[in-house]
């Protein structure tokens, strides 16, 4: 191997940065050179390529966000695009790649190596927990924490006023965020698109909740759950009742801040494990961690299968939501 670059993609998350100085540092005890792609995709198209040594990473573990900069490239998707970076690449001495992103980033990296031969291996770095082959994506941990201390907050308020609150978190088109915030916040329930939830039972849920005299009722709903978002549910539920609510969208704040501990650690694993098997000669394979254990997933079974237990969470949430 000769030398590695690496990009953070997609949506920035905490973490990251712990992940792209353990790719730095973990190249650099290997003796292998290492460079760092400026705004992800974008910046591999427009050349944004500089040496990433040891000590260029230092004093960054703490710090949310990604010193990389990230993009969601358009271009990246034409094959036009694709050879320029990889053009690119190949000027700058590089023959191997750690992406660290979300599923869109997994695909871009499936195909620099199958049309350019590059060697790649990626890190799941984002807050939405939607790729198999990991217990948690790098990130998510902050994330919720982030969600549940705005959850927190609002149920002071909430409590004192009787209200019903309705919170929208992130997730894209996964609800591992509202299940998570939701369960360690004491809400009643959570609205994801991976259950079959009815309106009419949720209405019927917390009107029961505030009759045996629950002071506060926090809803949390998966952002883009249908129509309306939280504030389309939130008025269809409480429609016809006299349900005093108000609905409460977190927002991007939930991206930022220092990454947790456990971020800051996975971060370091899944960098220094993304090192490993490219040393080992792996290619087109994610890092994870499963039980504690650093595994590789091949990239397809990262989007296309998930045995990791949803609807467990999900059933207690419920259970406990009295
Ligand atoms: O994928 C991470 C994420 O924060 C999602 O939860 C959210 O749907 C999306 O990114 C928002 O993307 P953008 O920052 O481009 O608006």
């Amino acid at each position: 191997m000769r030398r590695i670059a690496v990009l953070t993609s997609g949506g920035d998350s905490p973490g990251m940065n712990a992940a792209v100085r353990a790719v730095a540092r973990a190249a650099d005890a290997a003796g292998v050179g290492c460079v760092g792609v400026s705004d992800g995709y974008r910046g591999m198209i427009q050349g944004q390529i500089r040496p990433l040594d040891a000590r260029d990473v230092s004093g960054i573990i703490q710090l949310g966000g990604t010193v990389l900069g990230t993009a969601r490239s358009k271009k990246f998707y034409t094959e036009e695009g694709r050879a320029k970076a990889a053009t690119n690449l190949r000027n700058a001495g590089v023959d191997s790649v750690v992406v660290i992103g979300g599923d869109g980033s997994m695909h871009g990296a499936e195909l620099l190596s199958q049309e350019h031969g590059f060697n790649v291996v990626g890190v799941p770095g984002t807050i939405d927990n939607d790729l198999s082959g990991t217990d948690f994506t790098l990130g998510f941990d902050t994330a919720v924490n982030t969600a549940l201390e705005a959850i927190d907050k609002i149920r002071d308020t909430a409590a004192s006023h009787n209200r019903l609150f309705f919170i929208e978190v992130m997730g894209r088109n996964a609800g591992w965020i509202a299940l998570y915030s939701g369960l360690s916040g004491g809400a009643t329930a959570v609205l994801v698109p991976e259950s079959d939830w009815d309106e009419d039972n949720i209405r019927r849920k917390v009107v029961e909740s505030f009759a045996l005299g629950k002071r506060f009722c926090i809803v949390v709903v998966a952002e883009g759950e249908r129509e309306g978002g939280a504030f389309g549910v939130a008025q269809r539920i409480c429609e016809a009742t006299e349900l005093d609510y108000r609905v409460s969208t977190l927002g991007h704040m939930q991206r930022g801040g220092a990454p947790t501990m456990r971020d800051r650690i996975l971060g370091a694993r899944l960098g220094d494990g993304a090192v490993t098997a490219l040393l080992d000669g792996d290619n087109e394979v994610m890092i994870g961690e499963r039980k504690l254990e650093i595994i590789r997933t091949p990239f397809q079974e990262t989007w296309t299968t998930d045995d990791r237990d949803f609807g467990g969470l999900l059933a207690l949430m419920d259970r406990l939501a009295r």
